[in-house]
């Protein structure tokens, strides 16, 4: 097999932090000798929204955010490991717990790390404003937590700064230049303290994590400009261009990128219509869009339909997500002949380490590693659609289109079948395993809480590669020893551990299982998805 050079990038954007990743192994900048590769075990990290609280106080009042006060209720009082269904952040006996579970039982495991931002606590309590040197204090301490357990180890972590973790925009950049120094490749450096963004090369000349500066996008930051079209200077539309310049070049190398998550209801709408469309354009190009933020765990898609000349639909105030969500997978087509996956890019939002409001949770992504290159398709086909052109024709000449970006971006799309985003091959994710912290209300110093599997997106078929249970561990999605002793054996057909049953997370496979829950006779399915979206246990 010819091994010409296969460069995958994956951009993760977290909805306040984009990142794509695109790193070497030995990602220690100032290091010049090129240590040994570290053999891929096709695996990696999801954490993402720490939110450590140096002021969380074991049986305080909740409604304190947990800082004081000892309520004579012991349900309304606060616990040693962190608080579920409250409103208080994370105890640092919570976040060092997890981390320190990760390095001791995971970090061998895995290729690299995307961390999607948030590493203060929330701004709750009147009686302690959170000040920015508080902010940065806690990033420090994260960040240093962070490489001790991954980083010092040759294992790349790509953060992405997440809207809690900045006070200015304009201060944010020269202050994570130094917090995120040991993450950040060297020739990124500038790029990164002038906006915020930079990629890494997780497998050197082969996958990319593009960490994106979502600051930009967010329809609530007030210092930017939204990305409009007559505006070129604005920050949104100054980073889209470097990620433009950045897609081009890694689809010229054959990289790969993956994203973090967009939505209309976050994003200014001129954001979102460059996002969407470069999510499309570049389609043969990215592995995935990461995110983090939400709080909740989802997935969703940008679409073809979303750069069409219609005005986008009323964002119906503070909707169920949910709803918005069943909705949304509802319009798709109702029959499979009629999907153009060419029309879709999937965005995966997992749930926070934070038990606000939920439990803790991390996901560990596997993905194709296989020495085969890539399937070298028929030759690729681009398709020059920006909507409806016979609308756009007309429309595009007078207000209120006219400066809008739907009618200026006209570059031919790059899709293609037997891209690693639409059949699975080397570098195509193949799925997650989930795991979650409960009970943390009967859990105290002698009896510490335990991380369990909650669920997982493969078939059961997937988790014993050819029924053999002593081969290669790294042939494994999740290695066996983090399953539930119910699946460590390859005799069950059904488990309450695999809802979903996905071959891999190809756009065909999220568009299919989309269109299951679009259907209102899934009704188990809605509500096992639902039920694992507000972790309902
Ligand atoms: C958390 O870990 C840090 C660094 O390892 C340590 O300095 C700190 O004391 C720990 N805090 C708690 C509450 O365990
Ligand atoms: C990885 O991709 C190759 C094709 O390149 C395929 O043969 C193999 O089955 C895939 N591996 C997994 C675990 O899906
Ligand atoms: C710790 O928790 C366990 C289980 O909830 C309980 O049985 C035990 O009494 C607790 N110990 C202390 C010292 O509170
Ligand atoms: C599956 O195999 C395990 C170990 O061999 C055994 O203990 C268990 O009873 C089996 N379960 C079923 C459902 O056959």
């Amino acid at each position: 097999m010819a091994r010409w050079l296969t460069f995958e990038l994956i951009l993760l954007l977290s909805i306040f932090a984009m990142t794509v990743v695109l790193s070497a192994p030995p990602q220690v900048p100032l290091q010049v000798e090129v240590t040994k590769p570290r053999k891929l075990r096709g695996r990696f990290l999801q954490i993402t929204d720490l939110h450590p609280d140096p002021y969380y106080t074991n049986h305080a009042s909740q409604s304190s955010a947990c800082h004081r006060r000892k309520p004579k209720k012991e349900k309304q009082r606060s616990n040693l490991y962190g608080t579920p269904f409250s409103e208080c952040d994370s105890p640092l006996i919570l976040t060092n717990f997890t981390l320190d579970f990760l390095d001791k039982h995971w970090a061998s495991e895995l290729d690299f790390v995307i961390w999607t931002g948030d590493n203060a606590r929330h701004d709750n309590d009147r009686k302690l404003p959170r000040t920015p040197s508080e902010i940065y204090e806690l990033n420090r301490a994260v960040a240093s937590k962070m490489e001790k357990t991954f980083g010092s180890k040759g294992i790349p972590v790509i953060p992405s700064l997440g809207n809690n973790d900045v006070w200015r925009p304009n201060s944010i950049t020269s202050e994570f230049s130094s917090i995120w120094k040991s993450f950040i490749p060297f020739p990124m450096y500038q790029v990164f303290q002038r906006g915020g963004y930079f990629h890494v090369e997780v497998v050197p000349n082969a996958l990319a994590v593009i960490s994106l500066n979502t600051m930009y996008f967010y329809d609530s930051n007030k210092a930017v400009g939204g990305c409009g079209y007559t505006d070129r200077d604005d920050p949104g539309n100054l980073q889209f261009d470097w990620l433009e310049v950045q897609l081009t070049m890694f689809r010229e190398r054959k990289m790969q990128v993956s994203h973090v998550p967009p939505s209309p209801g976050n994003y200014f709408p001129e954001c979102y219509v460059r996002y969407t469309e470069l999510a499309l354009r570049f389609q043969d190009t990215i592995v995935g869009h990461v995110y983090g933020h939400m709080n909740a765990d989802h997935f969703t898609f940008v679409e073809a339909v979303d750069l069409q000349l219609v005005a986008p639909s009323q964002v119906s105030g503070k909707a169920e997500l949910y709803k918005d969500l069943i909705e949304e997978f509802s319009a798709l087509p109702k029959k499979a002949k009629e999907v153009n996956y060419d029309n879709y890019g999937v965005i995966n939002v997992s749930p926070p380490v934070v038990p606000n409001p939920y439990v803790p949770t991390f996901r560990v992504f596997s993905y194709n590693v296989s020495e085969h290159g890539e399937i070298q398709g028929k030759k690729r086909k681009h398709r020059h659609d920006r909507g409806k052109h016979g609308d756009k024709g007309s429309e595009c000449k007078a207000e209120p289109y006219k400066n809008s970006w739907k009618c200026h971006l006209n570059g031919p799309w790059h899709s293609d079948p037997d891209s690693p985003s639409r059949r699975n091959q080397r570098w195509t994710p193949l799925g997650y395993a989930q795991y979650y912290l409960p009970n943390l209300e009967n859990a105290n110093k002698s009896h510490k809480p335990k991380f369990k599997l909650e669920y997982l997106t493969f078939p059961l078929s997937k988790l014993h590669p050819d029924g053999d249970t002593v081969k290669q561990k790294f042939d494994y999605p999740v290695p066996v020893h983090h399953l539930p002793r119910s699946l460590q054996a390859n005799n069950v057909s059904t488990s309450r551990y695999a809802p979903y049953e996905l071959n891999d997370l190809t756009i065909g496979s999220w568009v299919e299982l989309a269109r299951r829950l679009g259907n209102s006779k899934e009704s188990k399915l809605r509500k096992r998805f639902k039920k694992l979206m507000y972790l309902e246990y």
